[in-house]
């Protein structure tokens, strides 16, 4: 047997703030494999998160299949759009859903982490979080301010966790993210400049697997998924469309399950891929690969 055996090590994902998305799926497939489980959490979703956790609302999503149920070991308030405390406004820093959350940063983050658990306490860090306030204008009508918010919450987050994070990783560790189709194909209706910030993301996929690889002795990998209507993907307005249509037209005309890449997620971070990184790997039913749309009556069915 060659299993996913991820025993003894810690990961930290950023962007978990139900059980409905990415983040969640990578984390409890993590948890299966034996791994260890932060997460870092948008501090507007927090109270609502921790509410759904006490109240037992995910008690059935937590459950593990060998029996008993997995729990997050730490929670951390993480708003990706900020390095540093410094960098956000006053009245964010004042603002009721912020204020008793301390230091909210990526640098906050990470030292925070490394006062929990030591020095190098970290073998996985997942990037599942994205975020453009114009997403619903197309990319021509996007303003200066809504695309630079895209590419930094969505993009440069990742870059800033890298740097940030990267001295807290064990020999061996993984960043890993996750992106979409839409930064390399136009999908109509994926505005606001997320295309631009998936576009950047993988492209920074490959820059930062060099650069961290050489500094740090990382991996950086990114997972392009094909939809799954997460509440994010739900925000956009066309998330059901986008998954009938890769289901027609994907290589495989099925729709995809987000435990699937979990365990994508889970491959990529164990050791069994420590040869793979700068590479977007695709978990989207093979719809990337598709040239034109399948066309029932053109093939006369
Ligand atoms: N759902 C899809 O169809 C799909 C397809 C391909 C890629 N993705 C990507 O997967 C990742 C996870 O998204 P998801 O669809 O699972 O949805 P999700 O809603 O589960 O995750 C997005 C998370 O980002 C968090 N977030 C938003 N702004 C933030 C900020 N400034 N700081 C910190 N956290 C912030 C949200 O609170 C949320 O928890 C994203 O990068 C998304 O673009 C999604």
């Amino acid at each position: 047997m060659l299993p996913i055996d991820l025993t003894g090590k810690r990961a930290f994902i950023a962007g978990v703030a139900d059980d409905g998305g990415f983040g969640f799926a990578i984390a409890k497939a993590m948890a299966e494999a034996g791994a260890s489980v932060c997460v870092g959490t948008w501090p507007p979703a927090l109270n609502i998160f921790l509410n759904l956790l006490e109240r037992g609302k995910m008690d059935a999503s937590l459950a593990l299949p060998g029996g008993g149920k997995f729990g997050f070991e730490k929670i951390y308030p993480l708003d990706a759009s900020y390095d540093t405390l410094a960098d956000a406004p006053e009245e964010i820093r004042e603002s009721k859903r912020y204020k008793e959350r301390g230091d909210f940063s990526i640098e906050g983050v990470t030292a925070a982490i490394a006062s929990d658990f030591g020095a190098r306490p970290l073998d996985i860090v997942v990037h599942s979080l994205a975020n453009g306030p114009e997403v619903k204008k197309p990319l021509l009508d996007t303003s200066r301010s809504g695309y630079l918010a895209a590419v930094s919450v969505s993009a440069y987050s990742l870059v800033s966790m890298v740097r940030n994070l990267g001295p807290l990783m064990r020999p061996g560790g993984s960043f890993l993210s996750l992106t979409y189709m839409a930064g390399e194909r136009v999908i109509p209706g994926y505005g606001g400049g997320m295309s631009s910030a998936k576009a950047a993301l993988e492209s920074d996929t490959r820059t930062l697997a060099y650069e961290a690889g050489r500094r740090f002795g990382v991996r950086v990998n990114t997972i392009s998924a094909g939809p799954w209507a997460s509440r994010a993907a739900s925000a956009i307005g066309f998330i059901d469309t986008m998954i009938r249509y890769c289901k027609a037209n994907a290589a495989l005309p099925r729709e995809l399950e987000a435990p699937e890449v979990g365990a994508t997620a889970a491959f990529l971070a164990s050791p069994l891929a420590a040869a793979i990184t700068g590479t977007t790997v695709y978990v989207d039913n093979g719809y990337h690969s598709m040239g034109m749309a399948v066309d029932p009556t053109a093939l006369g069915q």
